[in-house]
């Protein structure tokens, strides 16, 4: 009995991947990496000591703010400012204002937006981590932190901050102050402290 021969054609065969299917994979890979250097900067921050993720302040919380600041002048510094939505608002009620954040995105965005909207010679955004970013220069401050973070945020702004300045807690208070007047309810609630120094 005759048996025919068998071919084995994958063997050694050289890879056919076209021209096309090469920038697809490139493309693909290179969007891939960009999405995780992106979201890495989102992430890191439940790698910290104390963890505040990127929450956009709502439009009630920053009415709250600014009628918390009515009748307030000169600088203003948000500290962890997220997308910039408080300072480029504060720019607009004509404070000097600044943001602290540790997200190169977020203030890349804060930048680009403060040009769009023409309020970039009022803002100031600087990427630097809020803990090591000294508040003493600021007349008013707004925060909106995590409960976690409060009591340590409080000794900070009772060694830096200098007298007279108003600090606008949103969400959580500060543990062991009293503020002057607390604004909005819920989720949106604010509270405003004033920063006296006896000596
Ligand atoms: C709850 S969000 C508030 C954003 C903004 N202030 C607002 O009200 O829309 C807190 C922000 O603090 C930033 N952040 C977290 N840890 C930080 C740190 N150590 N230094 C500076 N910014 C920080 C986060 O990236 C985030 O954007």
């Amino acid at each position: 009995m005759n048996s025919l021969p068998i071919e084995f054609s994958s063997v050694d065969q050289p890879s056919r991947t076209s021209l096309t299917g090469k920038v697809l994979l490139g493309l693909t890979g290179g969007a891939a990496l960009g999405l995780s250097v992106v979201c890495a900067s989102f992430v890191s921050p439940a790698f910290r000591k104390f963890c505040l993720p990127y929450i956009p302040a709502t439009r009630n919380q920053i009415t709250n703010v600014f009628t918390a600041l009515r009748g307030r002048q000169g600088t203003l510094l948000d500290v962890g400012s997220g997308d910039g939505r408080i300072v480029l608002e504060a720019a607009k009620c004509g404070f000097v204002a600044h943001g602290v954040e540790l997200n190169f995105w977020l203030v890349l965005y804060s930048r680009l937006n403060s040009l769009r909207k023409s309020l970039s010679k009022k803002t100031t955004f600087y990427r630097k981590d809020l803990w090591s970013f000294h508040v003493g220069d600021y007349d008013n401050i707004v925060i909106f932190g995590v409960e976690q973070m409060m009591a340590a945020l409080e000794n900070k702004f009772n060694t830096e901050c200098k007298n007279g300045c108003i600090v606008v807690a949103c969400r959580f208070p500060l543990p062991n102050r009293k503020p002057f007047k607390t604004f909005g309810h819920g989720v949106d609630t604010v509270w405003a402290y004033e920063i006296i120094k006896t000596k």
